[in-house]
């Protein structure tokens, strides 16, 4: 299961940012957006293929993040996953996300709305942002072997930045979500405007 992202560059880079600076993560430039752009043409004939890859890949290299999912938490034995149409149907989901991020590119406001909302579900979900990183560095292994000779250094730092930037949108939809939440569960006199309202 080893994959060749360490080989290309660093794997820490896809590590966790903190709260503050994942706000500002870079948007991809007009040069990485086309040659996302011309990749997922060849890697969207195998969609199905890439979500199982993917999701078994990060169940195995990190279990905690199966926890996460009722429907896969008490699976044992992973290989049996890589059959299950729950885990196909789920993979589709994420990769229609992607689709629909590679789609927006050119319209930053509206995948940026997307990926807000996501992260505000995923707040939901009990998903926290400490674990959005894996699935971009999951993909990245999943599709290599799918782009074969295409597969480039530029390429991966332009799928790297995109995900960068959808995961920080979705660590601040969840951020604002749970604060959100938080907010609600306040009884009014512990809210801190009715407070300045009383001074
Ligand atoms: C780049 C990172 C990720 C993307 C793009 C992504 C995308 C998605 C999408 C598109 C869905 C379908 C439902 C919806 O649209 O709200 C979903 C559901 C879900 N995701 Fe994620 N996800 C990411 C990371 C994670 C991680 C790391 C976890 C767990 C640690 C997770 C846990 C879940 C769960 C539990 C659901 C609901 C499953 C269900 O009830 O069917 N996600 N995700």
């Amino acid at each position: 299961m080893g994959c060749a992202i360490s080989g290309l560059a660093a794997k820490a880079e896809f590590g966790e940012r903190n709260t503050e600076d994942a706000a500002a993560a870079a948007h991809p430039s007009e040069g990485q957006i086309q040659m996302i752009k011309d990749s997922w043409k060849v890697i969207r004939d195998d969609i199905a293929k890439v979500g199982i890859i993917m999701f078994v890949r990060l169940f195995e290299t990190h279990p905690e993040c199966k926890d996460v999912f009722f429907l896969f938490r008490d699976v044992e034995d992973l290989e049996r996953l890589r059959t299950s149409r729950e885990l196909r149907a789920h993979g589709l989901r994420v990769m229609s996300f992607i689709e629909k991020s590679v789609a927006r590119l050119d319209h930053l406001d509206r995948l940026e709305a997307l990926a807000l909302e996501l992260g505000k579900s995923h707040y939901h979900y009990n998903a926290p942002p400490k674990y959005y990183s894996y699935v971009g560095a999951e993909f990245i292994c999943a599709v290599q072997p799918i782009l074969k000779e295409r597969w480039t250094a530029e390429l991966e730092e332009a799928w790297k930045t995109m995900f960068q930037y959808v995961t920080s949108l979705m660590r601040q939809g969840y951020h604002e979500e749970s604060t959100r939440q938080r907010h609600l569960t306040l009884t009014p006199k512990d809210r801190p405007e009715k407070r300045n309202t009383a001074l």
